[in-house]
């Protein structure tokens, strides 16, 4: 492994992906709102948000915590130069993002009230060790908070076969570059090696239906613009075939054009008190 952001996430680098982060952010706005009360964000607080993408979360986390900070911290400097300045048009002042490592964090121990950490831990190599450091860096009596999704949890109607197919394929392609898709499920376990206690694992489900066309059609195009930037790697690793892949995408869009359509996927939140 070398030390190019593209080596720890296989986004790193590219225009679409920073698209496609604000674009999640905000599909997931009733999730992340729902975490954001269970971390027990209030004024005043100093937070990290390790792995912040283009900062959409810790832009929201920032309104949240003001007077208190939000520092964000990504591996990737596009990432990091685009979230500086979405901050800036936003006006959101009380956050700054920093290039890092959520391996190796330049902070202090105990220098956050909460170190959270969302979509990250299934592209790191050693959870454990992610975890453990976060848990250094945030103060006795605060919080370690990890959000990750599954996708044992998906479900959807009608069915796509083709689609899920394709998408466990990518899952599988995935796994072999080190991200784990199925981490979710994982984060009682990670966090018990990494001395955590108590801890509390929220199960998440995000859904949507023809009542809300738009939020389907963000949770459906996840996934597929996801593949649509490794579209190519699939192919040449002998995974997919064009008219395979073709196929898939035309599922996608009769899912989108039925009238009783439904989609579901799981996040997990797992919150462990630092004592
Ligand atoms: C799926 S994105 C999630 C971004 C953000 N947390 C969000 O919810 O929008 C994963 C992020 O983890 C970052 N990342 C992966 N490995 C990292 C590492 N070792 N240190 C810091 N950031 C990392 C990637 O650059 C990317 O921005």
């Amino acid at each position: 492994m070398t030390g190019k952001p593209q080596d720890r996430y296989v986004h790193a680098g590219k225009l679409e992906e920073v698209m496609r982060l604000e674009a999640q952010a905000k599909a997931f706005g009733k999730v992340l709102e729902k975490e954001f009360e269970i971390v027990d964000l209030k004024p005043g607080m100093k937070v990290l948000d390790a792995g912040c993408g283009t900062g959409a979360v810790a832009r929201k986390m920032a309104t949240k915590v003001s007077p208190g900070e939000v520092y964000g911290i990504d591996i990737d400097p596009l990432f990091i130069c685009e979230a500086r300045k979405l901050a800036a048009n936003e006006g959101v002042s009380n956050v700054r993002f920093e290039l890092g490592d959520v391996d190796s964090l330049k902070y202090g121990d105990g220098t956050f009230d909460i170190s959270y950490c969302r979509l990250v831990l299934m592209h790191v190599k050693n959870p454990v060790k992610t975890v453990t450091e976060l848990k250094r860096v945030t103060k006795k009596g605060g919080v370690v908070a990890v959000s990750d999704n599954d996708d044992g949890g998906v479900i959807t109607y009608p069915e796509m076969p083709k689609m899920m197919d394709l998408w466990t394929k990518y899952g599988r392609s995935a796994k072999i570059r080190g991200e784990d898709r199925y981490i979710g499920r994982q984060l009682f376990s990670i966090f018990s090696h990494a001395g955590l206690s108590p801890i509390t694992i929220y199960p998440l489900p995000i859904h949507a239906t023809q009542q809300t066309p738009e939020m389907l059609k963000m949770l459906v195009l996840v996934p597929v613009q996801i593949m649509e930037q490794c579209k190519e790697n699939m192919m040449r690793e002998g995974l997919v075939a064009v008219e395979h892949y073709e196929e898939a995408m035309k599922e996608v869009q009769a899912f989108l054009s039925h009238p009783g359509a439904f989609a579901m996927g799981l996040t997990f939140l797992a919150v462990g008190k630092v004592t």
